[in-house]
């Protein structure tokens, strides 16, 4: 694999200060990775709506660090302070570092600057909404900003390749959040482009029917996770049904990207349940096995699939690491199916909590400011 075209270009002009806000949102899997091997390659390709309105707005402000501390080649380190919603955030720290840590060869000028990050989210801070994704794809953007003012010639194309693959370093999921609205990351012979490395943008025409596609986020356990996600994945080493898994999951990536371009809603409805529920069955035959659905999960599960049959919808749902529910449905549906889960499933939720959102198209620069 050719890591060497992400190695940062020799500097041209140092700059003093520089700030970058950029908004990046979350995505939603279709097809699920979930196994991966060293260092962050994914055991099978996956494929992502990215959302709209679930997202995170990071600013970092760059801070050149003065000569007498640049010249002591023997204390490389790299120094940051992180805020998250105005307060500092000493305990968000070790994550933020290991991924400086991981990225520091292809972004050499880390060492260089102070950095002071500072992050929110749209979502409620404990919504259970994984904030991995959206917070690492927003800091690796505005590094790429800061990489552009120093080696000015730069593409966007390039700009979103490595910001893609430097997020891909701090959380797999991260890499699909830069573009939109569909992104696959992990090679994949039906996929044009495809790469281990970094997400691409779904590269074929998709069918109208998934245009603006609507997913509504509900919030039935907006507490800590007994298991991450990283524990859940290395739990895939030795696991006795992840060969099969990982086989089936390029599979079914190669079926849904049919579908995607022919937009036969039936099979695209089987196919994301189906995932949803592997990926749980894989955590319940894991060894600790565990459980992430709650009760509620499988009353909202079972009330969809009513409404599906009796109101002859073409809603789905789908699940992350978590016990929440992603409700999938076409645009078309969005008035019915928004007074259904306002009447019929909110009732399941933490505090009758959910987030409305659809299909985005990434990230978005707020501002770009160098002195
Ligand atoms: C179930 O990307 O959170 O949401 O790479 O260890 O940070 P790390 O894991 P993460 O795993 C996401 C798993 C998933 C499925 C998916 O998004 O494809």
């Amino acid at each position: 694999m050719n890591t060497d075209q992400f190695l940062a270009k020799s500097q041209l002009k140092p700059i003093d200060k520089a700030s970058f806000t950029w908004q990046t949102p979350s995505n939603i899997a279709l097809v699920k990775y979930w196994g991966k091997s060293n260092p962050q390659i994914p055991k099978n390709a996956s494929i992502s709506f990215t959302l709209h309105n679930c997202h995170t707005i990071t600013t970092v402000d760059f801070a050149r660090k003065p000569h007498s501390e640049l010249d002591l080649e023997s204390e490389k380190v790299v120094t940051f302070n992180l805020f998250f919603e105005g307060k500092q955030k000493d305990d968000f720290k070790p994550k933020i570092a290991e991924f400086f840590k991981r990225i520091q060869t292809y972004c050499p000028y880390i060492f260089e600057y102070k950095m002071t990050i500072n992050s929110e989210n749209s979502f409620p801070h404990s919504s259970g909404i994984a904030s991995s994704a959206s917070g690492l794809s927003a800091i690796a953007m505005c590094l790429m900003s800061l990489e552009k003012e120093l080696c000015a010639e730069l593409s966007t194309e390039f700009i979103h390749k490595k910001a893609s693959f430097l997020a891909r370093l701090g959380s797999g999921s991260a890499s699909r959040s830069i573009e939109g609205p569909l992104v696959v990351w992990g090679e994949h012979s039906e996929i044009e482009g495809s790469s281990d490395l970094f997400g691409v943008q779904f590269p074929y025409k998709v069918h109208s029917v998934f245009e603006n596609y609507q997913d509504v986020i509900l919030l039935v356990d907006t507490g800590e996770k007994q298991v991450s996600s990283t524990v859940g994945h290395k739990l895939m080493i030795n696991h006795p049904f992840a060969e099969n898994r990982f086989k089936q999951a390029n599979e079914n990536l190669g079926t849904m990207s049919k579908i995607l371009q022919e937009g036969n809603i039936k099979d695209f409805i089987s196919l994301v349940e189906s995932e949803a529920l592997t990926l749980h069955a894989m955590m319940m035959t894991s060894n600790p096995y565990f459980i992430l659905m709650k009760p509620n999960t499988l009353e909202i599960i079972n009330k969809i699939w009513e409404y599906r049959s009796a109101e002859n919808s073409a809603i789905c749902f789908t699940l992350d690491a978590g016990a929440n529910v992603h409700v999938l449905f076409p645009e078309r549906e969005k008035e019915k199916v928004n007074e259904f889960i306002k009447n019929e499933l909110a009732l399941y939720c933490d505090n009758n909590q959910y987030l409305c959102d659809q299909v985005g198209v990434g990230a978005k620069m707020l501002l770009n400011e160098r002195y």
